[in-house]
């Protein structure tokens, strides 16, 4: 099972918006490998649908950005770092346009949609496919680099630290580096040792740990395991964001079927949400009405399930002409037709679903984690500016600022940290071939349903520690399983989303009031003293 040893400046696991444009800034300096777990455009990116936020309009100012975004994050943004991203976001935006990105233009200027929880329109979008047309250009971009390698599915399996050259390695040790990461090699079925100066971590969020999300099934929290395992700082964890209106799917829905996104930016056009007595419910639980922040529309839509007894509300367009409904939302159109759905003429019944991560590995002002040589950008870092609250539209620009910011710090750092030579080849001596994949599958659901059921939009400490029995009975099992087996990518993913699970159950633990996207019943109430982050 072991394979080759390969030699870069500069790894990148994951190609999103993240790695794809810190790939970009650093490959005029060295060599790049950017590793994938499956083919390049399968990412969070590709599927994002609103656009991203900048303050490009006359009439808007960086200072209102910089308000709606603390506003949302409900006391846990970080100032310093909302004004960075929303101040150096638009020249990222500029820059990607440079690049071949095409975004909406209405009589020759950019179009500037709206969403909820954004004082004027300041979402530039293509149509209702921004993250396809993000990710179609990175990646042409990416192809036209002669010093990138993009190696498909390879998938990270661990980062390589002190641990690994049989050292103790623990959070408060100080000096501990990355020297690259074991890389398992699915159709050649070996584990590939990746040894780089400088490690960045771009591997997304980790919302398939909910049964019922907008993510595509890479969003595992990989990272997030990975670094925690390596004993870098992880923070925020509980804040998990829930998109209002996904598209409800019925038996299939029960399923598990993945969600269907139905954009902010539909709502953000004049949508109203019903519920199925056909009342209009949000301007009972917000004067923003249809347009507050997720979390509290999110919560809206939970209470009228919960008090009706519903599987799902409404979500009514059909009185915009229906050229402007086409035209605007092309994509999420042809998909609600292609499931008997015309939205031109019909409410679509939607639900909330698993969005996006809030926290993730603690990073500084340019990328830096607790390790050294190691970088993180994008849903997997916790950089401070979502806080407990994301704004919608604000993390692919946050992945662009960010991203920029540590090609800066990388090519410094290159220059200083030779490659560790003295990393072993990758042991499984002792393992055999997984003969139950049974317990994968199986384990995986039951995690997922643990998750929606007990750690979801409104929790309680009863439902929190009932989830933590059972996460922490999976993790016996998995461990078990995974230290007698030989490697996967689906054993490693149930591994990396159980450890997933217990932060962000913890987390929630720990928090002792309601806040942002943490709301519990038996602390309904945002508590001063305990306006932090959190860390595990
Ligand atoms: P991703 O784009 O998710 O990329 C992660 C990459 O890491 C993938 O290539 C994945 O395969 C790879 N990877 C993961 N684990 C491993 C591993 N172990 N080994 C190797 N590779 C690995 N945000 C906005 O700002 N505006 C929007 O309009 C918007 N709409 C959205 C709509 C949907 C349906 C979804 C799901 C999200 C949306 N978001 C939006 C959120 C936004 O898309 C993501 O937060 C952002 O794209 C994350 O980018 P990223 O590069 O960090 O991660
Ligand atoms: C959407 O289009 O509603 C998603 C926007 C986001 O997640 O920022």
């Amino acid at each position: 099972m072991m394979g080759d040893r390969f030699k870069y400046d500069f790894l990148i696991i994951g190609s999103g918006v993240a790695g794809l444009w810190y790939a970009l800034h650093v490959a005029d300096h060295g060599r790049v490998a950017i590793v994938t777990k499956k083919e390049q455009a399968e990412s969070n990116t590709n599927y994002a649908q609103g656009g991203i936020a900048a303050v490009l309009a006359s009439e808007d100012s960086y200072e209102s950005h910089v308000q709606d975004t603390l506003v949302a994050g409900a006391g846990l943004s970080d100032p310093a770092v909302t004004r960075i991203v929303v101040t150096e976001g638009p020249a990222e935006v500029k820059a990607l346009m440079a690049l071949g990105a095409s975004f909406t233009r209405e009589a020759g200027a950019l179009h500037l949609g709206r969403e909820g929880g954004h004082s004027v329109p300041r979402i530039v979008h293509a149509r209702d496919a921004t993250g396809y047309e993000v990710e179609r250009a990175l990646l042409a971009a990416i192809q036209r680099h002669s010093a990138i390698t993009v190696f498909e599915y390879h998938y990270a399996v661990d980062l390589i630290t002190e641990h690994h050259l049989g050292q103790m390695v623990t959070k408060l040790r100080p000096d501990i580096g990355c020297y690259g990461a074991y890389i398992y090699d699915e159709r050649a079925d070996v584990v590939h040792v990746f040894l780089a100066k400088v490690t960045m971590l771009a591997t997304g969020g980790s919302s398939a740990v909910y049964l019922h999300t907008t993510n595509p099934p890479i969003a595992t929290g990989d990272g997030v395991a990975m670094a925690y395992r390596a004993k870098a700082r992880i923070s925020n964890m509980e804040f998990v964001q829930f998109h209002p209106t996904a598209l409800y799917q019925g038996e299939d829905q029960r399923a598990g079927a993945r969600g269907f996104l139905i954009s902010e930016a539909v709502r953000g056009h004049g949508a109203r949400l019903l519920n199925q007595a056909g009342e209009r419910f949000m301007p009972a639980y917000d004067q923003r009405a249809e347009l507050a922040p997720r979390d509290i529309v999110a919560r809206a839509i939970d209470d009228q399930l919960k008090q009706r007894g519903d599987d799902y509300v409404l979500l009514d367009i059909s009185h915009k002409p229906r050229q402007e409904i086409e035209a605007y939302f092309p994509t999420i159109a042809a998909a609600c037709l292609a499931r008997g759905l015309d939205m031109a003429s019909d409410p679509l019944p939607v639900v909330p679903s698993a969005h996006y991560q809030c926290g993730g590995v603690v990073t500084d002002h340019h990328a830096r984690t607790s390790i050294g040589g190691l970088l993180a950008t994008g849903e997997v870092a916790c950089t401070g500016l979502h806080g407990a609250n994301r704004l919608a539209s604000n993390s692919l620009l946050e992945a662009l600022v960010f991203s920029r910011r540590a090609a800066k710090v990388a090519v410094q750092l290159m220059a200083a940290r030779p490659i560790n030579k003295a990393v072993p080849d990758w042991d499984d001596t002792g393992t055999e071939r997984p003969q139950e994949r049974i317990l994968l599958s199986h384990n995986r659901d039951e995690l997922q349903r643990v998750m929606w059921d007990y750690v979801g939009i409104v929790r309680s400490t009863f439902r929190l520690d009932r989830a933590f029995r059972r996460t922490r009975l999976l993790y016996e099992e998995v461990e078990e399983f995974y230290q007698r087996t030989r490697l996967g990518s689906g054993l490693c993913e149930l591994r990396n989303m159980i450890a997933v699970a217990y932060l962000i159950i913890r987390s929630a633990q720990m928090r002792r009031e309601s806040r942002g996207l943490h709301y519990t019943v038996d602390y309904p109430i945002p508590v001063d003293g305990e306006c932090r982050p959190s860390f595990v």
